[in-house]
């Protein structure tokens, strides 16, 4: 087991809706500590570079145009394997596939305003952390 970190927003479908303290108790309660977290709201541009991996697929305009249309909460998750384990609490893309219990099972409208991102690996985790925070505002 290993302590690790992991880059996490909270979608404007979310934010919309008054859900950032429902979907931080989710973290919370999975051991999930909360060591950096600010409400941001993005570009589309912005929203493009971070989802750039996604640019020939046929949702990105739709999923850049999502991201920018209200503020998001992103945030540096910190615990024993806290890249896979924040995956399970977020539980499958489709809120429809999402395990009972799941941020995305409990609170996801559709496949595209699915609540919450969470980085899929160490690299990507350390290159989506480095995009949003500077070094000062990692505390622990
Ligand atoms: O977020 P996650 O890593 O689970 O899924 P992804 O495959 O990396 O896709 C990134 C985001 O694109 C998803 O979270 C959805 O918001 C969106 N998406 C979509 O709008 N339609 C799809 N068929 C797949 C993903
Ligand atoms: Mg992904």
């Amino acid at each position: 087991m290993a302590l690790e970190r992991t880059f996490s927003i909270i979608k404007p479908d979310a934010t919309r809706r008054n859900l950032t303290g429902a979907i931080n108790a989710k973290f919370e309660e999975a051991g999930l500590r909360i060591v950096a977290q600010k409400r941001i709201h993005l570009t589309k541009a912005q929203a493009g570079v971070f989802y750039a991996v996604h640019a020939e697929r046929p949702f990105y305009d739709e999923l850049c145009d999502f991201m920018a249309s209200a503020p998001i909460v992103c945030q540096v998750l910190e615990g024993e394997n806290a890249i896979t384990k924040n995956r399970e609490v977020m539980g499958a893309t489709n809120p429809a596939d999402a395990a009972p219990g799941t941020i995305r099972a409990e609170f996801a409208q559709c496949v595209g305003e699915n609540s919450v991102h969470g980085s899929d690996a160490p690299e990507t985790a350390a290159e989506e952390i480095a995009y949003f925070f500077s070094g000062l505002e990692l505390v622990g």
